[in-house]
């Protein structure tokens, strides 16, 4: 798939920094800063585009809030992967009005991924006149401009450029957290599994140039944050579009480089591009989580082919092992879609077999959702929604128990974990990540947020596991 690698220079950015500047003299008048509200769905790549839509309201003066009647500017920022997602966000757009009558000069935007699809924007432009601006993830990067033309000209202004996307650096950045960081290592994807709508509203999958990536975690390290994400719809092909010759095993070394007490984590893996080599060095950079997010979707190879995954479950299964082998203690979790269109119920038993052999820590799973304009969306699907929804009922309480064993496992044992947050309640009031990424609820002060701690684990269910730190 022939792709122009497409840059936004940093010139391009200054001027958006400028036009916040603009903005922050239009809209700072009051005694009080305006108030921004940023409401994030879907997955951790929205996640670290409302940090960079935080950045540029910050640079335009604003405070944030988390509630829309207060707020004098709400972005919110959208999910299209199912119908669900689209549905919670038309009917949280839809509730807006509430707030706009109360607050009639309140400006509203819509973003990210749904309106990415024409159809949407359609109708987001015919049925909900609260939206004054709509942006797609390719926008992102004009977004003040986009904004000042709502402030100037009193008119609905919509930005969603069909293109394949670009390579952005030098944004704003507004992080959330102090102790955990998401970190974008590419963008887009090239895969087109046949249910997925991701590549349709993300484009092409194209690599930020390691020395930027080493560059920002290195920024991360010295800014005190102990647990590093990186992100990218397919991790493992990263690099692929560059003409260097780093891959993401090499990526993860270098990072790995940097000096300093922190974790590396990534998500996500596709089975088919997930190397060996990768796995020794997850094995050998001490730095490496010991956490695999390998979504594996289905257990039966025609389904799997029917998906455009590109790998068998024999095939997927010899990795898990390979990567086992060289990590013992693996954390792996998985996506699996239930009731993609032609699935027969043996065809589920597969997955449910594939489930059992692998015993994943924990499990993501969908009930499938027709997404328009995707190959799957043809496809003929004779299950019923309530066929469906047994599948997902046996498989849901299938990986819940497996979830329990392995979390039971932990009882009695120490381990070292991340304390990452506070959890407003009273005995068990922090949490904490361990290296695998599993969950632990501790008792303990305040002062021990963005530490590593040894915790001795007391009890567990399917979700968490709980435990006291163990004194020094
Ligand atoms: N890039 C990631 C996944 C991104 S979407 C990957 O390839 O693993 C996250 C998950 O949503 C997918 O793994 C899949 O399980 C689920 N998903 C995507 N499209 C879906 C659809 N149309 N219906 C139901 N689930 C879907
Ligand atoms: Fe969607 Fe497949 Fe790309 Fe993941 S790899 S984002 S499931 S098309
Ligand atoms: Fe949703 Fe877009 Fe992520 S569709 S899952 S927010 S890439």
């Amino acid at each position: 798939m022939a792709y122009e690698r497409k840059e936004i220079s940093i010139e391009k950015i200054r001027e958006q920094e400028a036009v916040c500047a603009e903005i922050r003299k239009l809209i700072c008048v009051g005694e009080k800063p305006p108030l921004a509200m940023v409401d994030t769905y879907g997955c951790q790549q929205n996640e670290a585009d409302s940090e960079k839509i935080r950045g540029y309201l910050a640079e335009m003066g604003c405070g944030f809030t988390q509630d829309e009647f207060e707020a004098d500017i709400i972005v919110v920022n959208t999910c299209a992967v199912r119908e669900h997602a689209e549905m919670r966000v038309l009917g949280n757009v839809g509730q807006l009005n509430h707030s706009k009558k109360a607050k009639p000069n309140q400006i509203v935007a819509v973003c990210g991924c749904m309106v990415q699809q024409e159809h949407m924007a359609e109708k987001i432009k015919r049925s909900y006149p609260v939206v004054d601006l709509v942006f797609g993830p390719h926008d992102l990067w004009h977004f003040p401009e986009l904004l000042l033309r709502v402030l100037t000209k009193k008119k609905r202004v919509y930005a969603t450029e069909r293109c394949d996307g670009y390579v952005i650096e030098g944004m704003p950045q507004r992080r959330d957290g102090t102790v955990k960081a998401w970190l974008s290592i590419m963008y887009g994807c090239n895969n087109f599994c046949t249910y997925c709508i991701v590549p349709y509203v993300r484009g092409r999958e194209r690599s930020r140039l390691p020395e930027e990536i080493v560059a920002e975690a290195r920024e991360l390290v010295a800014a005190g944050y102990k647990d590093i994400t990186l992100l990218g719809q397919n991790v493992n092909s990263y690099g692929k579009d560059l003409d260097c010759e780093v891959d993401f095993a090499d990526l993860i070394e270098m990072i790995n480089e940097i000096e300093g007490e922190f974790l590396i984590r990534f998500m996500t893996s596709h089975p088919k591009d997930a190397t060996e080599k990768l796995f020794k060095t997850m094995a050998r950079c001490e730095k490496c989580a010991h956490q695999l997010h390998l979504p594996v979707q289905s257990g039966n190879n025609r389904v799997l082919d029917a998906m455009n995954r590109n790998y068998t479950a024999e095939k997927y299964l010899k990795k898990v092992e390979i990567a086992r082998s060289y990590m013992p203690d693996l954390v792996i979790t998985t996506d699996i879609i239930v009731g993609f269109p032609g699935e027969t119920d043996e065809e589920f038993e597969d997955t449910v077999k594939l489930c059992d052999t692998v015993r994943y820590d924990a499990m993501f799973t969908f009930i499938y959702s027709k997404r328009v304009g995707t190959p799957a969306a043809k496809m003929p699907d004779a299950a019923t929604r309530e066929q469906k929804q047994v599948r997902f009922d046996k498989l849901l309480s299938a990986a819940n128990k497996v979830s329990a064993e392995k979390h039971a496992e932990y009882e009695g044992k120490t381990v070292r974990v991340l304390v990452d947050g506070t959890t407003g309640k009273e005995e068990y009031n922090l949490s904490s990540r361990t290296n695998g990424g599993r969950l632990v609820h501790l008792h303990g002060d305040e002062s021990l947020i963005g530490k590593f701690i040894d915790v001795k684990i007391s009890s567990s269910n399917t979700w968490a596991l709980y435990g006291e730190p163990v004194k020094e």
